[in-house]
């Protein structure tokens, strides 16, 4: 793992620490490196009106928005998740984090750090797990 990526996933682990999770019982938090370089951070913020909650990688990304304006582009995310006791959970960012990401993605292209499966950590790219991304047509001409 490189040093990069093991500090991404150590940034998204605490924020995860910080979920506010009492519905789901599913506590995640995310890990946003800018092109600027900072790391931005999110976690996941339930509501009792149970559609009004945000997801980790959302809260992140208005995180990064608010602090660098129409600049904020993203280079590499990590996620984290666990359960109420605190064991690892397999969490790949939701559909719609995906569209939110590429909106933001670097040339359209990012690296996603996130916990699978048995224990392991994957990274995948960005149009891995979003082929055929929603895009608008241009309006420029
Ligand atoms: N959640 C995230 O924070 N990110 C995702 O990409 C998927 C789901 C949160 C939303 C909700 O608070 C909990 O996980 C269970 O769905």
């Amino acid at each position: 793992m490189t040093d990069a990526r093991e500090s991404l996933i150590a940034t998204a682990r605490e924020c995860c620490a910080r979920a506010h999770a009492p519905y789901s019982g599913i506590h995640v938090g995310a890990a946003v490196r800018a092109a600027s370089g900072v790391v931005y951070r999110g976690n996941n913020v339930e509501n009792a009106a149970y559609p009004l909650g945000n997801c980790a990688e959302t809260s992140a990304i208005a995180a990064g928005v608010q602090a660098e304006g129409t600049a904020f582009r993203i280079a590499g995310i990590a996620v984290w998740a666990t359960d109420r006791n605190g064991a690892v959970l397999a969490a790949s960012p939701c559909g719609g984090c995906r569209q939110r990401i590429h909106e933001l993605a670097v040339d359209g292209r990012v690296q996603i750090h996130f916990p699978w499966q048995g224990g392991e950590v994957r990274t995948a790219a960005l149009d891995e797990l979003l082929p055929y991304a929603f895009f608008l047509p241009s309006t420029s001409s």
